[in-house]
């Protein structure tokens, strides 16, 4: 499709140079008009848009703060290649997560990743060296232990979602299941490794039940299989990719760099107020915004949310994920290996996973490695300078790697995931004692004011394939508001869901949620339980 490509390439040249925003010209104290306002330009709000336009909803205004598409889905230069240009680096989202297998359903992000071309391997979790404070020891035997356990916890956590008892936390579920690393800093490393690098929470902080799901929903659906996108023109290529079928070049109802303040809604309607003072009027709003927007109260919400939304926001946890990257003059680690994971004697977290982007199918030659913090330890990097950062990381490797002269970093460069204020952190996470009542009412409607976005996701949070569904169930959901012709998106949709009507919430929560509860109506379309790959034995 190389005519798709280049409009594309266009698109993103546009918004990188001037922005495709276009003032309008309109009388003064009056605002601008539109069916939908869709705002934040992340996966979740390109795809609501998409939805609504394939529903021939094409009055929409979608508004970015940032002037790019892609949201949480970002990237930047770093570092030099032999011809002095600059390598690209994702700063968020990088592995498309659960891929497909043969008959099974397909991740829509994998499906999208192909139609773009995205550059990408399979990132092999056998591919791993461990270490702790004196360097090599091999202690991989663990893991074996951490997956005979997990298996047998899995199982638990079935039985606790089919038989409506109490979630407990995902330490509680490991213990009951035989695991315990407690003071064992290999096993507390194994742990991070299996646990924490993939939900941004230790053990104690997760929901056993959810937890379990999601992992379940997302890699036995799908597949196991985990891809880290290298591609150099950016992860968000395919969202540049999809916009373009439906947006025009220099589409005046793209906003980009256009900041909202205040959200005004009503059961006829909602105003959104912008940070220059100019307004939009729109019959509908979809609101994107990350879990951490939300709690940091940035956005002012006339008349303010209801007590049962507050508290599904404040309930729910936005986790951060930091990757550090270094640059260096030689790849002095083995060059075939893709993860090496160190212990720390004291610190359980403590600059744990480190990843080579030189391993065979990724960048190769470029001599960069980035070592991967979360949750405390992402709050406590995030808050320092990139001196201190660096020196401990520093003293990190040498430690891992005694018998070597480890060189400074020629480049080195970290985003601080948990300030920037059109995010306040990485990807939510399900915490103990959250109910999928009351994550119902963290995605229902208020009114004509609705929310999409990952942490909406009660199968998918916190992967990009959960804020494409919930931007599509809820471009669906207004399209169908709007009395737009059905026909043409109930099929691409899941067809499970009620578009007749807004979504259920609970004004009174209990403290389970019955198994026939587990269903589209409050975001559980497909069973936990569920088992779609027959390729293995
Ligand atoms: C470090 C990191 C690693 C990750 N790794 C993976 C991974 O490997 N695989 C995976 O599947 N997922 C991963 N994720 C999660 C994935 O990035 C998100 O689930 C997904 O991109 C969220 O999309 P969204 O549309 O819900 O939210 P966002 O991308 O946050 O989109 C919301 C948009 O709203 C805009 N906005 C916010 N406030 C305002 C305002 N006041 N006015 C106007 N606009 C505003 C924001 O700029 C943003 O563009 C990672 C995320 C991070 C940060
Ligand atoms: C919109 O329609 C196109 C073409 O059928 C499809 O590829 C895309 O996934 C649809 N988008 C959504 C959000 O359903
Ligand atoms: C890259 O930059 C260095 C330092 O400026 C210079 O010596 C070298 O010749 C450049 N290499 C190329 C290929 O341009
Ligand atoms: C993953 O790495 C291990 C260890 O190096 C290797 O034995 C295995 O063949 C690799 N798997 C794949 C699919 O590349
Ligand atoms: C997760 O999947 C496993 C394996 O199919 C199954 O035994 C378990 O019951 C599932 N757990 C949940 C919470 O869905
Ligand atoms: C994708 O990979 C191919 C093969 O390594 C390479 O030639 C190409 O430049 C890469 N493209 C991008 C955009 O990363
Ligand atoms: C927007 O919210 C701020 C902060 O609450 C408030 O002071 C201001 O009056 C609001 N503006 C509008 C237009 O509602
Ligand atoms: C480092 O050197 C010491 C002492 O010579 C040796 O015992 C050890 O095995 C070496 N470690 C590695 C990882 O090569
Ligand atoms: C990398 O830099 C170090 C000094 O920091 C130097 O000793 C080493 O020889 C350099 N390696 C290469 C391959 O140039
Ligand atoms: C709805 O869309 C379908 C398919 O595009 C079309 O055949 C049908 O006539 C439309 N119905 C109405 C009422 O517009
Ligand atoms: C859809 O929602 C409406 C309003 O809540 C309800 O009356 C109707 O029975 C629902 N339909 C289905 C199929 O669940």
């Amino acid at each position: 499709m190389p005519s798709l490509l280049q409009f594309v390439t266009l698109l993103a040249g546009a918004s990188s140079a001037a922005g495709l925003a276009v003032p309008q010209q309109r009388d003064a104290g009056t605002c601008r008009k539109t069916k939908v306002a869709v705002l934040g330009a992340g996966v979740a709000g390109v795809t609501a848009t998409q939805a609504l336009s394939n529903a021939s909803v094409t009055d929409f205004l979608l508004v970015e703060r940032n002037g790019y598409l892609g949201g949480r889905v970002a990237h930047t230069t770093f570092g030099k290649k032999a011809d002095n240009t600059s390598y690209t680096v994702e700063l968020g989202a990088n592995w498309v997560q659960g891929l497909g297998s043969p008959g099974g359903p397909e991740n829509p992000i994998w499906t999208l990743a192909k139609r773009y071309g995205l550059n990408n391997t399979y990132s092999n979790y056998s591919s791993m060296l461990t270490y702790d404070h004196t360097g090599y020891v091999d202690y991989t035997d663990i893991m074996d232990e951490y997956d005979d356990a997990y298996d047998i916890a899995a199982a638990d956590a079935g039985f606790l979602l089919s038989n409506n008892r109490q979630d407990p936390s995902a330490r509680t579920g490991f213990s009951l299941a035989g695991w315990k690393p407690k003071k064992d800093m290999h096993a507390q490393a194994v742990e991070f490794w299996n646990w924490d690098w993939e939900t941004a929470y230790a053990p104690e902080d997760c929901s056993f039940v959810f937890g379990i799901s999601g992992d379940n929903l997302t890699f036995n659906q799908f597949s196991d299989e985990n891809n880290y996108v290298w591609d150099q023109r950016g992860l968000n290529a395919f969202i540049y990719g999809e916009a373009s079928t439906f947006l025009v070049e220099n589409d005046p109802r793209l906003l980009l760099s256009t900041t909202v303040t205040n959200i005004s809604y009503s059961d006829s309607g909602v105003t959104v107020t912008l940070e220059d003072g100019e307004c939009i009027e729109a019959e509908h709003a979809i609101c994107t915004f990350s879990l951490g927007v939300l709690q940091n109260d940035v956005v002012d919400f006339e008349p303010p949310l209801p007590r049962w939304k507050v508290d599904a926001i404040e309930s729910f946890e936005m986790g951060t994920y930091t990757k550090i990257f270094m640059q260096f003059n030689e790849t002095f680690w083995d060059e075939d290996v893709q993860y090496f994971l160190y212990a720390d004697p004291q610190v359980r977290g403590y600059y744990p996973v480190w990843q080579s982007l030189d391993a065979p199918g990724f960048l190769e030659g470029s001599h960069i490695l980035f070592v991967t913090v979360v949750g405390s330890e992402s709050y406590r990097v995030e808050q320092q300078s990139d001196e201190v950062t660096l020196a401990e990381s520093m003293a990190v490797l040498r430690l891992m790697f005694p018998n070597i002269t480890v060189p400074e970093p020629t480049a080195f460069l970290y985003p601080r995931w948990s300030l920037e204020d059109w995010a306040f952190g990485s990807y939510s996470n399900w915490p103990v004692g959250m109910t999928l009542e009351k994550h119902q009412n963290l995605r229902a409607n208020v009114e004509r004011l609705w929310f999409a976005g990952e942490a909406n996701s009660a199968e998918y949070f916190g992967f990009m394939h959960g804020a494409w569904f919930e931007g599509q169930e809820v471009g669906e959901r207004v399209a169908a508001a709007l009395g737009a012709n059905s026909t043409a998106y109930t099929k691409s949709g899941r067809g499970h869901h009620n578009t007749s009507s807004a979504m259920a919430h609970y004004d009174v929560l209990h403290g389970t949620t019955w198994l026939k509860e587990y269903n589209a109506e409050n975001g559980w379309p497909v069973s936990s339980f569920v088992d779609y790959d027959t390729s293995s034995d």
